[in-house]
C-alpha cells in the first residue's frame, strides 16, 4: 500500500495492543483469545479509514485513534464469528488458524462478544477525554453501531447465512445480492470514513461525499474478495479460498460470472474516485480505490 497508508497503519498497529486488558487472572484465557485474532495484522483498512478521514476533515489523529482501534475490533469479531462452524465454518484466517479451532467454539464466540463490547467502552472513554467535543464522539459512536448492527453488518451476514441455508430467491437474488454486499462490507467501511469524519466536526457536504465514496468503495471490495475467492491461492490470501463456489453462495461471481464481477469492479471503483472529487484534496482516497482495485490479498 502507498506511503500514507503505511503510515495510519502503523500508527494502529502501535495502539491496538494497548486498547485491550493485559491478559491476567481469571480473564486471562479469554482476553487471550481475543488479542490472538485482533493482533494477527489484516489490511487494517477500516482503521485506515477512520484516521484518512479524520486528517482530510482536519481533525486530530490522536482524538480518532481509539474509534480506529474500535472498528478494527467490530471488524475482527465479525471475522471470528464468520469463520464458526454455524456460519462459514473455516479453519485458516490472516495466515493462522481461526480462533474457534485454537481456542474452542466457546471461547471464540466469547473473544467476538468481548471485542464489540470493549470496542464501545473504548470509543466511550476516548470521548469523556474530550468533553468540549462530547457531542462529536457521540455522534461517531452512533456511526460505528449504525454500521455494526441491526442496519448494517449483522443484518447483511444474517441475509448472507439464509441465502445459502435456504437457497437465494430467483426472482430477487440480485436485490438480495445487493443487500448482502451493501450490508456486510460496505456498511463498516462507509461507517468508518463517517466516524472520522464526525470526530473532526466535518460539515454536512463533507459527509455526504464520504458517505457515497465509501458506499462505492465497500460494494467494490466485497466484489474483489468473491472475484479472489476463485482467482487467488489461500497462501496469498491467509484464508481459505474456492469455498463459496463448492457452498453454494450467493456471491457476485455466482449471479454474473466472473468477467462481470471484474466490470463491476472497475464500474464501482470508478465511482468511488467520482464520489469522493473534491473531499479528497491529496488524492488519498481516490488512490486508494485504485490500489484496492488490484489487491491481490
Ligand atoms: C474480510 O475483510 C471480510 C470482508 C469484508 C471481505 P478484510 O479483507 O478487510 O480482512 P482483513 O482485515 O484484511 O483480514
Ligand atoms: C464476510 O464475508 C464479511 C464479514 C462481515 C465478516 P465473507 O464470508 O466473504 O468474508 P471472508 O471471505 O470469510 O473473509
Ligand atoms: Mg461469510
Ligand atoms: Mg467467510
Ligand atoms: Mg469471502
Amino acid at each position: 500500500m502507498n506511503a500514507a497508508y503505511e503510515r495510519y497503519r502503523a500508527l494502529i498497529e502501535d495502539a491496538l495492543p494497548r486498547a485491550l486488558p493485559e491478559d491476567a487472572g481469571f480473564a486471562a484465557a479469554i482476553t487471550k483469545a481475543a488479542r490472538y485474532s485482533l493482533l494477527a495484522g489484516g489490511k487494517r483498512l477500516r482503521p485506515v479509514l477512520v484516521l484518512a478521514a479524520a486528517q482530510a476533515c482536519g481533525g486530530d489523529l490522536d482524538e480518532a485513534l481509539p474509534a480506529a482501534c474500535a472498528f478494527e475490533m467490530v471488524h475482527t469479531y465479525s471475522l471470528i464469528h464468520d469463520d464458526l462452524p454455524a456460519m462459514d465454518d473455516d479453519v485458516l484466517r490472516r495466515g493462522r488458524p481461526t480462533n474457534h479451532v485454537v481456542y474452542g467454539e466457546a471461547m471464540a464466540i466469547l473473544a467476538g462478544d468481548a471485542l464489540l463490547t470493549h470496542a464501545f467502552a473504548h470509543m466511550s472513554r476516548a470521548a469523556l477525554a474530550y468533553p468540549e467535543h462530547a457531542a462529536r464522539h457521540l455522534r461517531a459512536l452512533l456511526r460505528l453501531g449504525q454500521a455494526a448492527g441491526l442496519t448494517g453488518m449483522v443484518a447483511g451476514q444474517a441475509l448472507d447465512v439464509l441465502c445459502e441455508k435456504q437457497g437465494a430467491d430467483p426472482a430477487r437474488a440480485e436485490d438480495q445480492l445487493r443487500f448482502i454486499h451493501e450490508n456486510k462490507t460496505a456498511a463498516m467501511i462507509r461507517g468508518a470514513l463517517l466516524c472520522g469524519a464526525e470526530i473532526a466536526g466535518a460539515p454536512q457536504a463533507r459527509l455526504a461525499a464520504l458517505s457515497a465514496y465509501g458506499t462505492a468503495l465497500g460494494l467494490a471490495f466485497q466484489v474483489a474478495d468473491d472475484i479472489l475467492d476463485e482467482t487467488a491461492t489461500t497462501e496469498q490470501m491467509g484464508k481459505t479460498v474456492g469455498k463459496d463456489e463448492r457452498e453454494g453462495k450467493l456471491t457476485f461471481v455466482a449471479l454474473y460470472g466472473l468477467d462481470g464481477a471484474k466490470k463491476r469492479l472497475q464500474s464501482l471503483t470508478e465511482e468511488a474516485v467520482q464520489a469522493v472529487g473534491s473531499a479528497d484534496a491529496d488524492g488519498f482516497f481516490a488512490g486508494l480505490a485504485r490500489e484496492l482495485l488490484v489487491r491481490r490479498n
